[in-house]
């Protein structure tokens, strides 16, 4: 049995006023002994948010493929360890469109980050042509070819992200999300053996909330969610936890 993953992402959002909402949702998160919580803040809040919060993992939203160097304005793998996050996002939409992010440094990324010891919550996901065009499975299929670690094994997780549901309120339907979800244990299947892909959790993502949450961790290999918006507050955070502890 996999165990659930429910991680907060918060982009560029949070100040340090803002790690007042970890409290609750740490509290949530004990409460809720068969679900594993993070909440991955900008790299600024990393350190305090695991100082404040022991029992919660933290996570970063991006590293760098190598472990120091002349790269300015970017974070090593190794950094966010000493800041103390477990585990950081890997090859988010939002970078592959505004950093040009390519398969391949997403892959470098991420082996980076589980090399550093962290887990790698690798992203893929359809732009909204490809969902109407019917291409979403070999999109998705294509992009895990070239981003994923092939060494990986309880340190990777995959997070399904269709771009056109992010920040939208718009979700796929619970049958679209099985067949994507299938097509990706299917693809982990092929490149890491089943034994290895079996023990890798698949998130979904995009649009997120308490209403919705429920009926999404119920679909059949939907190992948990990456929550944007609704990560933000405890408000909105918290009943996520719970549905997924049901
Ligand atoms: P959203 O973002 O929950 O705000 O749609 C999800 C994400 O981009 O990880």
């Amino acid at each position: 049995m996999r165990r659930r993953l429910i991680a907060g992402n918060w982009k560029m959002n949070g100040s340090r006023a803002s790690l007042v909402e970890l409290d609750a949702i740490a509290a949530a998160a004990a409460a809720a002994p068969g679900v594993d919580v993070a909440v991955c803040p900008p790299f600024t809040l990393i350190e305090r948010a695991a100082a404040r919060q022991p029992g919660l993992a933290i996570g970063g939203q991006d590293c760098h493929a190598a472990p120091k160097g002349a790269h300015t304005g970017c974070i090593a793998a190794a950094m966010l360890v000493e800041a103390g996050a477990t585990m950081v996002i890997v090859g988010h939409s939002e970078r592959r469109a505004d950093q040009h992010e390519t398969d391949a440094d997403v892959k470098a990324k991420a082996e980076a980050a589980i090399a550093a010891g962290l887990i790698a919550i690798v992203c893929c996901g359809e732009t909204q042509a490809h969902h109407r065009a019917g291409e979403t499975e070999a999109v998705v299929s294509g992009q895990l070819r070239g981003s994923l670690p092939v060494a990986a094994g309880d340190a990777l997780v995959v997070a399904y992200e269709p771009i056109w549901a992010i920040g939208t309120g718009l979700t796929p339907t619970a049958a679209d999300v099985a067949a994507v979800h299938a097509t990706i244990r299917g693809v982990l299947v092929e490149l890491l053996g089943r034994a290895r892909a079996e023990g890798v959790r698949i998130l979904y993502g995009g649009s997120v909330n308490a209403a919705n949450a429920a009926e999404l961790l119920a679909v059949p290999d939907v190992d948990g969610a990456l929550v944007g918006g609704a990560s933000l507050t405890a408000e909105a955070f918290v009943p996520i936890i719970e549905a997924a502890a049901q």
